[in-house]
């Protein structure tokens, strides 16, 4: 690996099937930045499971979300791509971290915890609750400068950043504190049925989200059924009218168009034209990358993340050292 460049450190978790909103929001960043930095992106499945997963369906779900990160675009020969579990060290860094720098009144405050469970607490996983410790792990394993993130993560890179400079006042240096990449524009992109809600890979609702291998088709369907408000002007205006605003946004990511232009293309025109043309990019878009995504076989794949890991478990090793060295465990 490169020693002149920054590290970025991200991943997702085989959660669900992959929708635009992780594209858009996450790796197509990831995709536009990889030349520029030490480039690393796991397939963070220990965070999978804070979520009851079939281990069939997961197993099958770590290779296609790598197939995912190679048809966005992720190059394999000039970034990292490997699965979390093979690298132990995020598993023990993780109970270093739990033990030494992290509080329960930290993890009281994360929104996204909060959001998911609700008033249910008592019935879901440890794991669900203490993820984001798990995450400043994978985050400063690797003295990772930045990680590229939507919006929905953005609270727990500061948490990670709290954590790594309470380590490191306490203990002596050892993490690199890491700052946060989100884009501009497309950082939270909503829900098709409910613009107030984020779009989710893990949702019931398939008509909330477009799966980046829906078919084409249904697609179309999905976006032209999508909320919008009363008001037939395409205007981008978050507040007011949030479903025409994530659709612009959608529309504006996908077609390389800047949302002003956009505005301009569609000023006196209604929203079946524009829900009609915003159908036809993605179902291009779709359809282009479907093609992709099924080039690639599984035996690539695995082979990919063995040599991913085999990279990394030295790096990752070597913070850990420097880690336990400070805790006390250096015999
Ligand atoms: N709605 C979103 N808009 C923009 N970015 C998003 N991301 C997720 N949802 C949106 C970004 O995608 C990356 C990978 O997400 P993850 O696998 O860590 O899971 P998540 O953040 O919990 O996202 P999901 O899609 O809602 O997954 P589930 O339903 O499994 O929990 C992250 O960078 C995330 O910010």
């Amino acid at each position: 690996m490169s020693t002149t460049k920054p590290t970025i450190f991200s991943g997702v978790q085989p959660s669900g099937n992959l929708t635009i909103a992780n594209y858009i929001g996450a790796i197509s960043k990831w995709v536009e930045i990889q030349n520029d930095y030490n480039s690393i992106f796991c397939i963070v499945d220990l965070h999978a499971i804070t979520v009851a997963q079939d281990p069939q369906v997961i197993n099958n779900r770590i290779i296609e979300i790598t197939k995912h990160y190679l048809a966005c675009g992720i190059n394999p020969n000039k970034s990292t791509i490997f699965q979390q579990s093979n690298v132990s060290e995020h598993a023990e860094l993780g109970w270093i971290l739990n033990c030494t720098t992290a509080r329960m009144s930290d993890l009281k405050k994360m929104t996204q915890f909060k959001d998911k469970v609700g008033d249910k607490q008592d019935n879901v996983s440890v794991g669900l609750f203490d993820y984001p410790v798990l995450m400043a792990a994978d985050i400063l394993l690797y003295n990772t400068d930045s990680v590229p993130v939507g919006d929905d993560q953005v609270q727990h890179v500061e948490l990670c950043r709290d954590l790594a400079k309470r380590f490191n006042n306490t203990y002596g240096e050892v993490f690199t504190i890491p700052n946060v990449i989100i884009r501009k524009e497309g950082a939270r992109i909503m829900s098709l049925d409910d613009p107030q809600k984020k779009m989710s890979k893990s949702s019931s609702v398939a008509t909330s989200y477009i799966g980046l291998l829906d078919n084409p088709q249904e697609a179309v369907k999905k976006i032209m059924r999508a909320t919008t408000d009363t008001e037939t002007i395409i205007k981008y205006d978050k507040k007011n009218k949030p479903g025409i605003s994530n659709l612009l946004t959608i529309y504006s990511i996908l077609s390389e168009k800047s949302i002003k232009q956009l505005e301009k293309d569609y000023s006196g025109k209604g929203y079946g034209d524009f829900k009609k043309d915003l159908a036809v990019v993605v179902k291009d878009f779709l359809t282009a990358y479907q093609q992709r995504y099924n080039s690639y076989t599984d035996d690539q794949i695995k082979q990919i993340l063995k040599s991913g890991a085999e990279k990394l478990r030295p790096i990752a090793n070597a913070t850990l050292a420097k880690v336990k060295e400070k805790v006390g465990f250096s015999i």
